[in-house]
């Protein structure tokens, strides 16, 4: 059974759809059968998106999410986006510490933990991504690396500045995105183990049980369920499976979250 709660279903379109593309794809979505009581959809489309696609989400349970926001809510900042700015647009959310990030733009663990301290200050919610890189994996030290980039972004955000679901913890070890590469059920749910043990000892138990924790990294039909039902993540975020209608189809599908 993988309904036992809400599941979470984080939409990453990077940079890869037109505008049109995009408009075609949300549509789409807006006018399945989807049980809304199963599943929290929050799409991420490029920032120049956000206006035109939330246009179409209006009046719908689907939110909406920016890739990216600056550490600064506003100024003199050329080429960057503030918090306000994205929020007046209709986001609810923002993508943190996406590896992509971190990796292209040299964004850096003070980077990550001063855009969490702006988004939460603002009352955006954070869907924070964190995960080791291929070397960590593979010298085995994956452990330390998730510890280090989780506990670097909460550095200093109080117990009062975390509501339930305000944070969402990815976990997407670098190597897995947009490699068809998955992690074994087993390094997720030990992973996901270290997360909440961590969050718990930064916090307490109560606050970390209102941190879900999902999982990403080329999710796709063939392996959705199966994560979804060996392991205790509360949902997936997910790149390349969402840019064509049908495989999005057949991953909600997977999701059973279809009416
Ligand atoms: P992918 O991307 O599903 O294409 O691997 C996931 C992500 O980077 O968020």
């Amino acid at each position: 059974m993988i309904n036992q709660h809400k599941l979470i279903l984080g939409v990453n379109w990077k940079m890869s759809l037109t505008l049109k593309q995009a408009q075609e794809i949300t549509l789409y979505i807006k006018n399945l059968p989807i049980d809304y009581s199963k599943i929290e959809i929050i799409l991420y489309p490029s920032i120049l998106h956000i206006y035109p696609i939330s246009t179409i989400l209006e009046d719908t349970n689907i939110k909406i999410g920016a890739q990216n926001i600056h550490y600064v809510d506003q100024g003199a900042y050329t080429g960057e986006t503030g918090v306000y700015m994205i929020k007046e647009l209709g986001c609810s959310h923002v993508l943190l510490g996406h590896s992509e990030r971190r990796h292209y733009f040299l964004e850096d663990y003070n980077f990550v933990n001063q855009k969490m301290h702006i988004a939460l200050k603002s009352g955006l919610n954070v869907m924070l991504c964190i995960g080791e890189s291929t070397e960590e994996h593979r010298t085995q030290i994956s452990e330390m690396a998730v510890i280090d980039q989780l506990v670097s972004a909460f550095q200093n955000i109080k117990r009062n500045m975390i509501k339930e679901n305000s944070i969402i913890i990815t976990y997407e070890p670098i190597w897995a995105i947009g490699t068809g590469k998955t992690n074994s059920v087993e390094d997720i749910l030990y992973i996901s183990s270290i997360i909440q043990k961590t969050l718990v000892k930064l916090y307490n138990t109560k606050i970390a049980n209102q941190i879900p924790i999902i999982y990403g990294g080329s999710i796709n039909a063939k392996n959705v369920y199966t994560i979804l039902e060996k392991t205790n993540i509360k949902g997936v975020l997910v790149g390349k499976s969402t840019l064509d209608k049908n495989i999005f189809f057949a991953l909600l599908k997977k999701m059973n979250v279809l009416q």
